[in-house]
């Protein structure tokens, strides 16, 4: 690439910021592209990037009849989630990336990614997308700077986040902003036929650098690897500062919950990856009255306001949700909202143009092209689309979004849920006695793994507030990181809540319908902020009677009711020494009140047994 040519694509605005113009071109003449583009933002920047796409067979448009404005892609199929084993955090030591995280040094592992990263472009475009986590100019936003060579992840980030030209006027000359700097790591030299999805076989490295505010991605070009600004951005890198900076990051929905007398609370939920987040987001209460509108789907930066409660911001723009198991039955609202405008990723495509997923329909459709582009009907025997595949959507399109989703200040939030997928022993729903009890429900919190991320799905592992992935330093000090929230003077804490949709019956049946009955619970709950309903006390925490969870019209077995509400002694007893294994893991990091809480609850639960 000819020095001249980058140049005169570089505008003066863009020069404005000194730091930020030398790191662009620094970048250029490490990974060698063609060209270098700066991202405007534009509507037609990203009509471009559609018919970039289009042309290069990554994706295919849709019939604008059914899906306005809307393609479907296909990715490579070995890079299909997030690759956890290839996620480091490389703190300066390896005892601040803590146990949980894969450590490297950082000059090390920024030696090893230089070589990667030299000519990695070649042949390609290089995008840089300055975007903003957060409403523009809010208090709380934090300007990010991506550098791509993937016309994909430059659609993508127009609809997760504000993108573009505005961006670069809030950092005006001396702005702060995260680096991001992502390639595919699948060079073009000169007779080079590219590939529908580039990305690379062999070498494949999500690096953030939490001292620097970096994140160097390498080889994958999917979701979370690949979009900056969502998990790398905004919960490894923001995580690390709200500890600095005494806020929280977190891997959270907030939903704006309305009882029948027009009473309002916001709620906020940390489950692991396609745990019920989006669902829980956007649920249609099945109780008469109640509404439930959305303020995230994903991730919630809460700060005090001076009023001493927890104020919470959703730092996206769009929701990048879960296909398999949408549909208008389970979340109408989700459907409605990715009718148009839409990335469809690792869908499978109906023979009239349209996209198709695992529960999207009752009856399945005759005949469909699979995500991996084959001929399928019903008789084929596997999965039409891959069982984590995407629709990528704009926020503001939800039919429920609330009106104050994009408020700079955020919402004032009464309750956090944490949550998982445990088939035995946990119950539909525990209220914590005490901020320090929910901090321990979170720390504790175990679920089932998913497709969201490579590797086997439905392995147990522990999850502490669903941050396993996502937490970018010791995740012992984040739990005393916590503690310290809860202690802050004058501080007019949310109550903490440990939910669990997923439990089975003998045969594996869900004894718990979900989805829009979940209201029934979150009714509970806020009814418990006010102290208007009953609980009961427990060695595990506080429980409703069946009595207590309003269940009118439910339909269920007043024993599976029993059964989802009960507290299973023995089950937790046993709980109580792999708690003690889990929390062994973060040695002398593990603050003393976790400590204290799993040594109340063994007392608690052998004083039930006698
Ligand atoms: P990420 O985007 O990966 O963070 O996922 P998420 O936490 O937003 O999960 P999502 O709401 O997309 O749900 C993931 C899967 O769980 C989907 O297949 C849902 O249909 C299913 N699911 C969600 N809520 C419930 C529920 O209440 N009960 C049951 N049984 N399944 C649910
Ligand atoms: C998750 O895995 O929690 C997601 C999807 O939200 S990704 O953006 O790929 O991380
Ligand atoms: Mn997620």
């Amino acid at each position: 690439m000819s020095s001249i040519a980058m140049e005169v694509e570089t505008a003066s605005s863009e020069r404005k910021h000194k730091r930020l113009a030398s790191w662009v071109e620094e970048v250029a003449r490490m990974c060698k592209p063609d060209r270098v583009h700066w991202c405007d933002g534009s509507p037609e920047e990203y009509q471009a990037m559609l018919r970039l796409m289009i042309l290069s067979g990554t994706a295919i448009p849709l019939d604008e009849r059914k899906r306005p404005n809307s393609v479907l892609v296909r990715s490579n199929p070995a890079d299909v989630a997030r690759v956890e084993d290839r996620t480091f955090i490389c703190a300066r030591t390896k005892d601040e990336a803590g146990p949980t995280n894969n450590w490297e040094d950082p000059v090390k592992m920024t030696e090893k990614l230089k070589g990667l990263y030299t000519g990695s472009m070649t042949g390609r475009t290089m995008y840089v997308i300055p975007y903003s986590m957060g409403p523009i100019g809010s208090p709380i936003a934090k300007v990010g700077i991506e550098i791509t060579d993937s016309p994909y992840v430059v659609a993508n980030m127009h609809i997760m986040a504000r993108v573009g030209t505005r961006v670069l006027e809030v950092l005006g000359s001396d702005g702060e902003f995260v680096r991001g700097l992502h390639s595919v790591g699948a060079p073009l030299g000169p007779n080079d036929q590219d590939s529908p999805w580039p990305n690379n076989a062999v070498d494949k490295y999500i690096c953030h650098f939490p001292d620097t505010r970096e994140i160097w991605s390498y080889g994958s070009g999917y979701g979370g690897n690949a979009l900056l600004g969502k998990k790398c951005h905004a919960l490894r890198i923001a995580s690390v500062q709200a500890r600095d900076e005494g806020w929280m990051a977190e891997h959270m929905l907030i939903l704006k919950l309305t009882n029948p007398a027009g009473v309002v609370k916001y709620m906020t939920g940390a489950f692991p990856s396609a745990c019920g987040k989006t669902n829980l987001a956007m649920l249609i209460p099945t109780i008469p009255g109640w509404k439930v509108e959305t303020v995230g789907d994903d991730i919630a930066w809460m700060k005090f306001g001076a009023d001493g409660r927890l104020y919470a911001i959703n730092p996206e723009y769009g929701f990048f949700g879960v296909a398999p198991g949408t549909s208008m039955q389970s979340n109408a609202n989700a459907i409605l909202t990715a009718t148009k405008n839409s990335i469809f990723t690792n869908c499978a495509m109906t023979p009239d143009g349209d996209v198709w997923w695992e529960g999207l329909t009752e009856k399945k459709p005759a005949q469909l092209m699979d995500w991996l582009r084959r001929p399928w009907t019903p008789e084929s025997g596997r999965k039409a689309a891959h069982p984590n595949s995407r629709f990528t959507t704009p926020a503001k399109q939800c039919p429920v979004i609330a009106p104050e989703w994009e408020d700079p200040k955020g919402v004032p939030i009464d309750a956090i849920l944490f949550g998982g997928r445990r088939g035995g022993v946990v119950p539909l729903v525990t209220e914590s006695f005490t901020w320090q009890h929910g901090t321990f429900l979170g720390a504790t919190a175990s679920s089932e793994t998913t497709a969201a991320a490579t590797g086997k799905v439905g392995q147990l592992r522990r999850d502490p507030m669903a941050m396993l992935p996502f937490c970018g330093y010791n995740m012992g000090d984040y739990f005393g990181h916590y503690l310290k929230i809860g202690t802050r003077p004058g501080a007019k804490l949310p109550k903490i809540y440990y939910v669990n949709w997923f439990r089975t019956d003998e045969n594996g049946k869900f004894l718990w319908p979900g989805y829009g009955e979940n209201s029934r619970v979150l009714k509970w709950i806020f009814e418990r902020c006010d102290g208007k309903v009953h609980a009961t006390e427990t060695p595990i925490g506080r429980l409703p009677a069946p009595a207590d969870l309003d269940t009118k019209g439910l339909n269920l077995p007043d024993a599976n009711v029993a059964k989802l509400l009960s507290v299973d002694v023995d089950g937790w007893l046993e709980e109580v020494p792999r708690i003690r294994e889990h929390f062994a893991k973060f040695g002398s990091h593990l603050p003393k009140g976790m400590q204290d809480e799993v040594d109340g609850l063994e007392q608690r639960l052998k004083a039930a047994k006698r």
